[in-house]
């Protein structure tokens, strides 16, 4: 079934006998999580039910069981999940520990933590006994019967966000068990109990090593002094020193069935050595208070071993978490716990911040927090980088800084601070955004830099200035174009004077092709979407003609033709792994039977195709949503190594590794009751924001934010609808909520403690499309909004909270004219110091220029105009 997905380098479309194999068995496009499958009912729609039955296993080393996160032992990965569903418990595989038992009572209060309870006269001693698991509270207890116990360990998935099945290393356990009911788990559990028993009894004064504390027990033990522990010795010291209830279900006496490697009856020095050896939760753990929380910085690139405090004797093994999850499980490359218990954070990213927890494996009581930040190192970006100017002209210079922690910003003229003790001839505008000189003079000639420093060091850029009676005629160092795709074909337009440069007919042929462009005379062009790629190329996809056109920036002509599946519609470029990762509907509506495509080296001169990713448990992976991150957020570089897919009514996420086109991972929102229909990425912080529906009802369910590193989720906004969309540079988080009376814009902050909530704006536009536009004031962004039906823009400035309406941008197109889920009214800016935005009407394309707030300029008789390109041609 998998045949169509395997990569096809050939890029052929799926053959026919593919679709309608899905048109008549439902199943197919169906997913059903583990331990479910998929039936037909008697109207033929598809829905999971608990898998019926089982495959038998037949395994070369004889059963291989599955121990499960509910402490129970299940014969198969199928029965664990089956059983899961049947229950309706979320049960996920568990590595690496030894399961309790077969059938119920785990999950019962009275085995859980008890914890351990030392004797008065024999305290433990920890060098630093701060916060041990050794609390002396009960005093009652000492007396009592029960000299030592230790926890045994609690389920703990039980308790976490879910995340399915994550069985990238599945877990498998054999099946060892005594037959007199004391179970590994226990047995474990009873020498532990043994060793803390005798630690505390026999070395109150010392700390010696655990082999010295064995050996002390087992001469202790060896009353008649003959080299071996035979069941007499060990039974009457349990009953001298009440030692049975060191475990439920395991004796002293246990210690012959499980140990006696020669089967001679009775235990050597070597033998209970050996015993010991394995066991690694013996005695205190502790963490000097002072360590508790622990504070790491690092700078984005860098390598760093974070070691754990949490000790003990001998040392015990740690688990390192981030948001509860084990990040031994993980599966990154970039994060690696080592044996030695340290974790080992390689290429840090902004998306490793936060708070990263140890402890030890058997004891979660003693738990230290290490909080990591990240900075980067300042960028910054001046324009223009020179000018030439008259005495007594005015100037201004315009600086974008980016960085985390935000930067200083601050002017400085040929090395030397501004003097800004004389107001009227400098203003700094914002926080450094601009700077202006009024009523120049020569001796303004010099370099000014814009300097921004942080903890992550200094960056400056320059843009200088020359004053001279007769200025030279200085050209722009870079020029913006942009392409705007109609039913006629495809301009391109310079947005200054709203010049034609060029013009691509429908009726074209393509160059070194018999095809053209659209059709013949009086087709109609059909585009989906259009993206830019690194700056060279401009790819669009024409839905109806199951292909894509890449066009070249600098030639304006179609350059190459892209065969694709079916009804191919969104685009996104992935700029660091110079792929575009294409959406193809297979339908004309915007349905869950969508496949996925990629075309590599987008950004090359070369002959392109598409491949498709890996099938998923070797199943058509037909999605309904496919989540990229934008290329266009600032300190991202090559962060985003992930991307989503959804499937039609899942109430969750599989995670996809861009670089190796596969997927790695499954992330249940079943607790949320969230289908994510918008996905936004934040390089800040890594988190991800999205919209969530209800299943079938289409209903909102509120915002989700989920950690990017692990996908567990961190907040949820039950009450908060409608689509996110993110600042480039991370900082701002606008969510539109149509209503029937128009539009709600909610403006949120995110910040490294999460998202708050800054200020909601309503209006009765009834807003199509949003762009962010870069801030005069601050170095982040304020938006444009188009409306859906109203000639008007809407300005909102994120800071303030302040409206303009910029008016008589046209009428738009009708909404329902509009195709391929693209807004009837888009808008879009030209990025950074780029001064102009398009937007499309009806038969007109409105550039913006969004520094005035006015329309610049109207460019008539253009023909539904849907998609509008940027580029930027660089001068050196
Ligand atoms: C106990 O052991 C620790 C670590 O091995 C050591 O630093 C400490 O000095 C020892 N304390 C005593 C009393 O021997
Ligand atoms: C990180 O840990 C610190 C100290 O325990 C805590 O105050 C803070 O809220 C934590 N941050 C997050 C995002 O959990
Ligand atoms: C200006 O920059 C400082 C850091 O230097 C920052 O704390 C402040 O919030 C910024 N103000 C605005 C309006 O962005
Ligand atoms: C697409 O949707 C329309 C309206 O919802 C429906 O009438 C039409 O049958 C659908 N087409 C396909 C191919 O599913
Ligand atoms: C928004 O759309 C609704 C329904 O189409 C309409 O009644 C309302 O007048 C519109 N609002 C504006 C400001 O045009």
């Amino acid at each position: 079934r998998s045949r169509h997905h395997r990569e096809s380098l050939t890029a052929a479309p799926p053959e026919t006998t593919h679709i309608t194999l899905l048109e008549t068995n439902p199943c197919l496009v169906h997913y059903c999580n583990k331990g479910r499958e998929c039936i037909l009912d008697e109207s033929g729609e598809a829905s999971c039910v608990c898998q019926r039955k089982c495959p038998e296993v037949e395994g070369r080393r004889g059963r291989r069981l599955v121990c499960g996160s509910d402490g129970h032992i299940y014969s198969s990965h199928c029965d664990l999940h089956r059983t899961a569903c049947l229950s309706g418990i979320s049960v996920s595989v568990r590595r690496g520990v030894h399961c309790i038992k077969h059938g119920k009572g785990w999950a019962n209060p009275e085995h859980e933590a008890q914890w351990l309870r030392p004797s008065p006269t024999t305290p433990i001693t920890t060098t630093t006994a701060v916060n041990t698991v050794a609390t002396i509270t009960d005093a009652t207890m000492l007396t009592t019967e029960t000299p030592v116990m230790v926890s045994s360990e609690i389920p703990e998935e039980m308790t976490e966000p879910a995340v399915v099945d994550n069985e990238i290393e599945s877990g498998e356990f054999m099946g060892k068990e005594n037959p007199d009911g004391c179970t590994m788990q226990e047995y474990e559990i009873m020498k532990d109990n043994l060793l803390l028993y005798n630690h505390a009894r026999l070395m109150s004064q010392d700390n010696h090593s655990k082999d010295y504390l064995v050996s002390i027990m087992f001469s202790h033990y060896d009353s008649n002094n003959n080299g071996n522990l035979e069941p007499t010795e060990l039974n009457e010291i349990a009953r001298e020193e009440h030692l049975n209830s060191l475990s439920s279900g395991c004796s002293l006496e246990d210690m012959i069935n499980f140990e006696d490697g020669d089967r001679n009856g009775k235990l050597s020095i070597n033998e209970f050595y050996i015993a010991f050896s394995k066991l690694y939760s013996v005695s205190v753990v502790s963490l000097d208070k002072a360590l508790e929380t622990n504070r790491v910085t690092a700078r984005v690139g860098d390598n760093v071993e974070i070691k754990c405090d949490v000790t003990g004797s001998p040392v015990p093994p740690i688990v390192w978490r981030r948001n509860h999850l084990d990040l031994s499980t993980i599966g990154e490359e970039e994060v690696r716990v080592f044996a030695d218990g340290s974790l080992y954070l390689t290429r840090i990213q902004l998306q490793h911040a936060g708070n990263y927890t140890c402890h030890a494996q058997r004891n979660k009581d003693v738990v230290q927090t290490h909080i990591l930040t990240v900075h980067t190192v300042p960028e910054v970006h001046v324009t223009p980088r020179i000018q030439s100017k008259r005495p007594g002209e005015d100037v201004v210079m315009y600086c974008h800084v980016a960085g985390e922690p935000f930067p200083k910003v601050e002017w400085l003229k040929n090395d030397e601070p501004l003097h800004l003790d004389s107001p009227k001839k400098y203003q700094i505008v914002g926080n450094g955004t601009a700077l202006r000189i009024r009523k120049i003079g020569f001796a303004d000639t010099g370099a000014y830099m814009c300097q921004a420093t942080n903890t992550g060091g200094l960056t400056r850029d320059i843009s200088s200035l020359v004053v001279q009676e007769q200025p030279t005629p200085s050209a722009p160092n870079e020029e913006r174009r942009f392409f705007a795709f109609h039913e006629r074909g495809v301009s391109v337009y310079e947005p200054t004077t709203c010049r034609l440069y060029h013009q691509i007919q429908s009726t074209d042929i393509i160059p070194g092709t018999q095809e053209s462009v659209c059709g013949g005379k009086g087709v109609k062009c059909v585009w989906g979407r259009a993206v830019n790629v690194a700056n060279r190329y401009v790819y669009a996809t024409q839905p109806d003609k199951d292909r894509i056109l890449i066009i070249s920036k600098v030639q304006m002509v179609v350059v190459d033709v892209v065969a694709t599946d079916k009804f191919p519609v969104d685009l996104y470029y992935v700029p660091h792994l110079d792929q575009v990762w294409i959406l193809n509907w297979r339908s004309t509506n915007n349905t869950g039977i969508k496949t996925v495509q990629v075309i590599r080296d987008a950004g090359q001169k070369r002959k392109h195709h598409t491949v498709h990713p890996e099938p998923i448990d070797g199943q058509f992976d037909l999605v309904r949503g496919l989540f990229i991150p934008s290329p266009n957020q600032e300190l991202s570089h090559y962060s985003f190594k992930y991307g989503y897919v959804t499937h039609t009514n899942q109430r969750g996420l599989y995670k996809l590794d861009l670089a190796n086109l596969r997927y790695t991972r499954s992330v249940d929102l079943t607790p949320y009751n969230c289908v994510p229909a918008q996905v936004q990425f934040s390089a800040l912080y890594g988190l991800v924001i999205m919209q969530c529906l209800e299943p079938v009802t289409g209903h909102p369910t509120g915002q989700l934010l989920l950690d990017y590193l692990t996908d567990t989720v961190v907040a949820t906004k039950p009450g908060l609808p409608g689509v996110p969309f993110i600042s480039p540079d991370s900082r701002k988080l606008v969510t539109l909520d149509r209503t029937d009376s128009g539009a709600t814009l909610i403006v949120q902050e995110i910040t490294p403690t999460g998202v708050t909530f800054s200020f909601d704006v309503k209006t009765t536009l009834n807003i199509s499309d949003i762009t962010f536009y870069p801030s005069e004031t601050t170095h982040s962004y304020d938006i444009y909004a188009s409306a859906q039906d109203k000639e008007d823009i809407l300005f909102l400035n994120l800071l303030t909270g302040k409206v303009e309406i910029i008016t008589g941008v046209g009428r738009a197109m009708a909404p329902e004219m509009a195709k391929w889920g693209n807004p009837n009214r888009p808008i879009g800016g030209s990025g950074l110091f780029g001064q102009y935005m398009v937007t499309p009407a009806n038969e007109a394309l409105f550039v913006i220029n969004g520094r005035s707030r006015t329309v610049n300029c109207e460019i008539g008789a253009v023909a539904h105009p849907s998609s509008i390109v940027w580029t930027t041609l660089k001068y050196h």
